[in-house]
C-alpha cells in the first residue's frame, strides 16, 4: 500500500482522506520505514497538496493523539499562534488578557529553535514555572485562571513530533502545506471556538518576504476553516525586533511591564491588534487590570511571581552610536542572531538557553540619535562575545 501512496504523491495525484488517514497511522505505529515516510514528506514538498489533502492531513495528525475538550467550562475558548520572531512575548501579555477579558486560554506552546526565542523558554525563566503540568490539572488551572501555557505533551499530536524531525533531517521544513497541518494539527487539540495567527513577515522570521508570508497566512486561514475552527490571520512586521528586550528572562520583565500599564509602544499596539478587544483591551493594560491574572498564572503553573527571575549576574556591555543622526535600520535578524551567540536560543532541539543573556534596544527605527548615546545593552556570559557585537553593530544603519 504505501508504494501506491508513494507514487501518487510522485505523480502529483491527490489522495483520499482515507489513504491520507492510513499513512499518519502508519507513521505513528511505525509500520512504515522512516525512509518511505521522508519519500512522502519530500513529494509533497515537491508537489504539493489539494487544500482537501491539507484539511484530512491536518486532522489525522491532531487524531493521532489525544486531544482536549472543556465540557461544563464556559468559554469562548481562543487562542493564538505566531510563527516566531525577534522579541516577541505577546502571548505572555495575550493570555492573561484575554483571560481578564473573560476569555478562557488553554495555550499550548513550544521552545525556541534558531533565531526566534520560544514561549516556554521564557516562562522557565520564572523560578518555580513548570511547562509540564499533566493534562489532568489543566482543566482546573484554565477554570480558576482562565489561561493556562503549557507544553505540548507526549501525547498530543505525536505524528507531527515524529514527522516534524524528519522535516527537519530531511530539510523539507519550508513547505507551505506541511507548515500549515503541523501548526494547525497542534492547535485543534486544545478544544478552541477561535484561533488568532499572526503570520510574522521580515528578517526575523521563518517567511521573509511578504508573497511568502501571504501563502503562508492563506494556507492556514483556509485549512484551519476547513477543519471547523474560526480563524482570523494578521501578517506583522519582523522587520525590526517587537520591543525593546530580546532574551528569555528580559522578555519575561518587558512582558511584566506591559501588564502593569507600561512597556515599548509597538508591543501594546501589536498585542491589542491581536486581541481583537480593540479599547477594552488597551484600558485593561494601561491600568494594570490583567497584571494579578498574570501573578494568579504563575502560581497555579508552581511559579513564583515575586522571585528574582533565573539567568541573574550576566556582565553588561554597551554599544553606542557611532555618529549622529536617525536610525534608519534595526535588523531583528542581526538582532536575533546576535542574542543568538549569546546563549539566549539554541542550535539544536534538546538544548539548554541561558535564561538571562540577550539584548536590551535603546533606539529603533526612527528614532533620532547623538554619537556617543547607548544603542544597545548586551547582556552576556562571555559566550561568543565578539561575533555577537559584529552582528549588532551591523544590524543598525544610522544616517
Ligand atoms: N512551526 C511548527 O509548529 N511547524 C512547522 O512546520 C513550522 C513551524
Amino acid at each position: 500500500m504505501i508504494q501506491d501512496w508513494l507514487e501518487a504523491r510522485r505523480e502529483g495525484r491527490e489522495q483520499s482522506e482515507k489513504e491520507i488517514q492510513a499513512f499518519v497511522t502508519a507513521v505513528v505505529e511505525d509500520s512504515i520505514t522512516r525512509a518511505q515516510a521522508a519519500s512522502w514528506l519530500a513529494f509533497v514538498y515537491c508537489k504539493g497538496m489539494t487544500s482537501a489533502e491539507t484539511v484530512a492531513f491536518t486532522r489525522a495528525m491532531t487524531e493521532s493523539g489525544v486531544t482536549m475538550a472543556w465540557p461544563g467550562l464556559q468559554g469562548p475558548f481562543i487562542d493564538k499562534h505566531s510563527t516566531g520572531g525577534v522579541g516577541d512575548k505577546v502571548s505572555l501579555v495575550l493570555a492573561p488578557l484575554w483571560a481578564e477579558l473573560g476569555y478562557k486560554v488553554p495555550m499550548l506552546s513550544g521552545r525556541g529553535l534558531g533565531i526566534t526565542g520560544g514561549t516556554l523558554d521564557k516562562l522557565e525563566a520564572i523560578p518555580g514555572f513548570k511547562t509540564d503540568l499533566p493534562l489532568d490539572q489543566l482543566r482546573g488551572v484554565l477554570e480558576d485562571v482562565g489561561c493556562f501555557m503549557n507544553g505540548q505533551t507526549a501525547e498530543i499530536a505525536p505524528a507531527d513530533r515524529i514527522l516534524y524531525s524528519l522535516r527537519d533531517e530531511t530539510g523539507t521544513v519550508p513547505s507551505v502545506p506541511l507548515i500549515t497541518a503541523s501548526i494547525l494539527s497542534k492547535k485543534l487539540v486544545e478544544g478552541l471556538d477561535k484561533l488568532v495567527l499572526d503570520v510574522k513577515c521580515g528578517s526575523g522570521a521563518f517567511m521573509q518576504s511578504a508573497q511568502r508570508a501571504a501563502e503562508l497566512a492563506e494556507s492556514l486561514h483556509r485549512v484551519g476553516t476547513g477543519a471547523g475552527l474560526e480563524i482570523e490571520t494578521h501578517i506583522t512586521d519582523m522587520s525590526q525586533p517587537l520591543g525593546l528586550k530580546i532574551g528569555n528572562a528580559l522578555e519575561v520583565e518587558e512582558a511584566v511591564e506591559c501588564l502593569q500599564g507600561g512597556g515599548p509602544t509597538d508591543l501594546i499596539d501589536l498585542v491589542v491588534q491581536l486581541s481583537g478587544c480593540g479599547e477594552r483591551a488597551r484600558e485593561t493594560l494601561a491600568n494594570g487590570a490583567a497584571y494579578p491574572r498574570w501573578r494568579k498564572l504563575l502560581r497555579a503553573h508552581g511559579g513564583d511571581p515575586d522571585a528574582k527571575l533565573h539567568g541573574g549576574g550576566c556582565k553588561t556591555v554597551v554599544i553606542e552610536a557611532p555618529k549622529s543622526g536617525v536610525v534608519t535600520r534595526c535588523d531583528a535578524g542581526d538582532v536575533g542572531r546576535c542574542a543568538h551567540k549569546l546563549g539566549a536560543g539554541r542550535e539544536n532541539s534538546g538544548e539548554p538557553v541561558h535564561f538571562g543573556v540577550g539584548v536590551i534596544l535603546h533606539a529603533k527605527r526612527g528614532d533620532q540619535v547623538q554619537a556617543g548615546q547607548p544603542l544597545a545593552t548586551l547582556h552576556h556570559v562571555d559566550q561568543n562575545l565578539e561575533i555577537a557585537l559584529k552582528y549588532i553593530q551591523k544590524s543598525v544603519v544610522i544616517e
